[in-house]
């Protein structure tokens, strides 16, 4: 049962977040064509619109009008901004509020609850905000409209959304803000900034962002999410006789760090780049190429790859030898606790595998097995990953969870039968 064709992997999840965000904060009308359809981006999506933004369309091309940070709420009642299951809205909203009048309380489902938001709150705390979290985790209120200042900012964590946090934060602030990346992280908060006028200089590994007021660009076009096209990429690399290419997909260096992997396990890995800015964006090809051979990921490469990890996994269980994910700790603050979710359900797969500290170990090759019933805990991407070991094994497994693919990749399951020919 090969992988074999082409697709197009659903709107980037990142960018479509921060488009509709950002929206929030600039004037003007923009048409994003591609926009991201799952339930993640559907979440900031009906935010927007719940503080006066407008959205028309739908489908491929979705018309936004900006709220130039005007945003119609009444400031002395209560806010309720509820985030879904999404880190990305919360986090990047938190920033994008901060500095404008308004009681806003953020919550969430149960597992964004269980999220850290302390890390959020801290860097916004100084730069004068008013805002709380209720023992470190949601519910986060956040009373609005201080004059809030420019911080130096370490992304210590290797956290896009808190340098997009800070960020968005300091476009209203009254002086500019440094944030030091000891590890590149995505940039499309930056990049989107800039898109509309802002100032983001970037030395180095330090970003230098600039108060200032933004406009939306008339027409915008979301590259295909590369996190998404990962799944059926990995699989064509996993699955003898496949070849598979994801057309469209986000080329961005710190999006790609899976395809390195893949390339270094000796996976066919072509990429061919068709478009430079605003975003890089092109054509990738996997083919099958025998079987993986294990491999080192190093802590640097974590940001590049952080949501590729459960797929990675899988490739590593069926790679020939020990492959050693190091630093994996962030994993423990996704959507669940991410790095146990992939060692228990690798595990009931019948791999070799254990986490020590926060290093992922993973020993092949395996002949998986199928369990009585996989559980993805409600993870989007565990259950994708889960779904593709199922699909390798020929099985029916159960996956209790699954439904949650529908967070990023609503189409997953009939693309992957569509390529399954
Ligand atoms: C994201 C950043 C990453 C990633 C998440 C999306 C973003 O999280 O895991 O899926 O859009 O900024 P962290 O920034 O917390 O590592």
């Amino acid at each position: 049962m090969p992988l074999h064709g082409e697709f197009i992997p659903p709107g980037d999840k990142s960018i479509s977040h921060r488009l509709v965000l950002i929206s929030l904060l600039a004037e003007g009308e923009m048409i994003v064509n591609g926009l991201a359809e799952g339930d993640d981006v559907k979440t900031s999506l009906r935010i927007f619109q719940s503080l006066g933004g407008e959205a028309r369309g739908g489908g491929n091309q979705m018309t936004l009008k900006g709220l130039d940070g005007k945003l119609r709420i009444d400031i002395l009642k209560p806010v309720d901004l509820d985030c879904g299951n999404s880190g990305t809205t919360a986090r990047l909203l938190a920033g994008a509020v901060a500095a404008l009048p308004g009681f806003y309380i953020f919550d969430g489902d149960e597992l964004l609850r269980r999220r850290p938001m302390e890390r959020l709150v801290e860097p916004l705390r100084q730069m004068g905000a008013c805002i709380e979290t209720t023992s470190g985790n949601l519910p986060v209120t956040i009373i609005g409209g201080n004059s809030l200042h420019g911080i130096e900012f370490i992304n210590q964590e290797g956290s896009a959304q808190l340098k997009g946090a800070v960020t968005l934060a300091t476009l209203n602030a009254t002086s500019p803000s440094y944030i030091i990346e000891p590890v590149p992280t995505r940039d499309h908060t930056e990049k989107i900034v800039n898109i509309c006028g802002g100032q983001v200089l970037i030395h180095g590994s330090t970003l230098k962002v600039y108060p200032g007021q933004l406009t939306l660009p008339a027409e915008i076009y979301v590259p295909g999410d590369p996190s998404s096209a990962a799944f059926f990429l990995t699989g064509a690399a996993l699955i003898t006789d496949s070849i598979v290419t994801a057309k469209n997909m986000l080329l961005s260096g710190a999006r790609i760090g899976f395809l390195r992997v893949l390339d270094r396990m000796g996976a066919s890995v072509s990429i061919s780049l068709e478009q430079e800015k605003p975003e890089p964006c092109g054509k990738v090809t996997v083919a099958y190429n025998g079987q993986l051979i294990a491999t080192e990921v190093t802590s640097e490469e974590v940001p590049s790859l952080i949501d590729e990890v459960p797929i990675l996994a899988l490739a590593a269980a069926l790679a020939k030898g020990t492959t050693i994910f190091r630093n994996m700790r962030e994993l423990r603050f996704k959507e669940i606790d991410r790095l146990t979710g992939i060692c228990y359900q690798l595990g009931a797969l019948g791999v070799q595998v254990k986490i020590e500290s926060d290093d992922l170990f993973v020993t092949g090759p395996t002949k998986l097995i199928s369990p009585e019933i996989l559980d993805s805990g409600h993870d989007h991407r565990l259950a994708m990953t889960l779904l593709m070991a199922r699909f390798i094994t020929g099985s029916n497994t159960p996956v209790r969870g699954e439904e949650s693919i529908s967070i990023s990749y609503p189409s997953f399951k009939e693309e992957l039968i569509r390529l399954n020919v």
